[in-house]
């Protein structure tokens, strides 16, 4: 089996990648390396520098490499840049993955993945855990693109008859993730502390975020990949419990032997105050996180350490 993952070189999708490999199958990447990383990307995987919105040189690699699964993991990824460049975010979330399915259907992809976020479409809950159920009611035009994404593959699913699967990840968290970034609180801490820099936690600490290593996530995908499946085609994938940014800091501090205290900032806009999500649905499928959030936290800053 052949497998293409569209952003690949990236934080989620080179473990993505990874574990494909592993389990056998042959990788195709294809990454425009706009934040990912060539040395992410595993000396078994073909690759193309290609960007999602070019469809005719999206359609030469489709051509010639024939997938028979699509994992698509490509996007624009950051809320605060999605508020300030909708129509950026939009050209690469929404018409890029267009791109993809069209061509996906064209040669007869056995199955399409998309990543989804399920820290970003359900918007400020109003019951908790969320449930696949949960009224979708997004905060930023990323929340907007990814739920805009899910509708897009629905469409093309119930009209060209295109199988799929949408995983909606909580905080993904582990080794990759960059730490220059405005996202990835654990990657940004876990550098901030190992270098005795200041770390700033925006609004009071109380907000809570559904933390999963990226490993677990890789092994969702994989699941997602080969399972049976029914009408459900919408996955949450999380620990399933809140842990607010107050905790995960101490946690942090307690691992990096870090002695400052936080820096309190205002709150940023766009961003959801609570969210954790109920995965019922995908542990039916036989998966659960097998990493706890102090092991994952370990993993990363050993990996940070390194240089990573
Ligand atoms: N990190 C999380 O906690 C999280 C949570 C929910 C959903 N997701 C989703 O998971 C996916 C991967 O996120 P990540 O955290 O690994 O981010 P990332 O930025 O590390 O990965 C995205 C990858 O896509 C590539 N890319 C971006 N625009 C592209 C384009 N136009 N053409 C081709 N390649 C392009 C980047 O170079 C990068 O390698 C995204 O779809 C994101 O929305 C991530």
């Amino acid at each position: 089996m052949k497998v293409l993952i569209t952003g690949g070189c990236g934080f989620i999708g080179s473990h993505v990648q990874d574990h494909y490999l592993r389990a056998g199958y042959e990788v195709v990447v294809v990454d425009n390396l706009s934040s990912g990383k060539k040395e992410f990307l595993n000396s078994l995987a073909n690759f193309y520098q290609v960007d999602v919105r070019d469809f005719s040189s999206l359609e030469r690699i489709f051509l010639k490499e024939r997938p028979d699964i699509v994992n698509h993991h490509a996007a624009q990824i950051s809320v605060v840049y999605s508020t300030r460049n909708p129509q950026e975010d939009a050209e690469i979330n929404i018409k890029g993955l267009i791109n993809v399915l069209d061509l996906s259907v064209k040669y007869s992809v056995k199955r399409f993945l998309f990543s989804s976020s399920g820290g970003a479409i359900y918007g400020n809950p109003i019951y908790l855990p969320c449930d696949e159920f949960h009224p979708v009611e997004p905060l930023s035009p990323y929340g907007v693109s990814k739920y805009s994404g899910e509708l897009y593959v629905r469409y093309f699913h119930k009209n060209f008859g295109l199988d799929y699967a949408v995983l909606r990840y909580g905080n993904v968290f582990g080794p990759r993730q960059d730490p220059y970034g405005e996202a990835g609180v654990v990657a940004i801490f876990g550098l901030n502390m190992l270098q005795d820099k200041e770390c700033f936690i925006f609004g009071d600490g109380n907000q809570e975020r559904d933390f999963v290593y990226v490993e677990d996530v890789a092994k969702a995908n994989l699941l997602l990949t080969e399972a049976i499946l029914g009408k459900e085609r919408e996955f949450n994938v999380g620990s399933g419990v809140g842990t607010s940014v107050n905790r995960l800091f101490n946690i942090m501090k307690d691992i990096t032997g870090y002695k400052r205290e936080p820096v309190y900032k205002e709150a940023r806009k766009g961003e959801v105050y609570r969210v954790y999500l109920n995965t019922e649905r995908i542990r039916r499928m036989g998966w659960s996180p097998s990493v706890s959030l102090e092991e994952g936290i370990r993993r990363t800053v050993e990996h940070i350490k390194q240089g990573n």
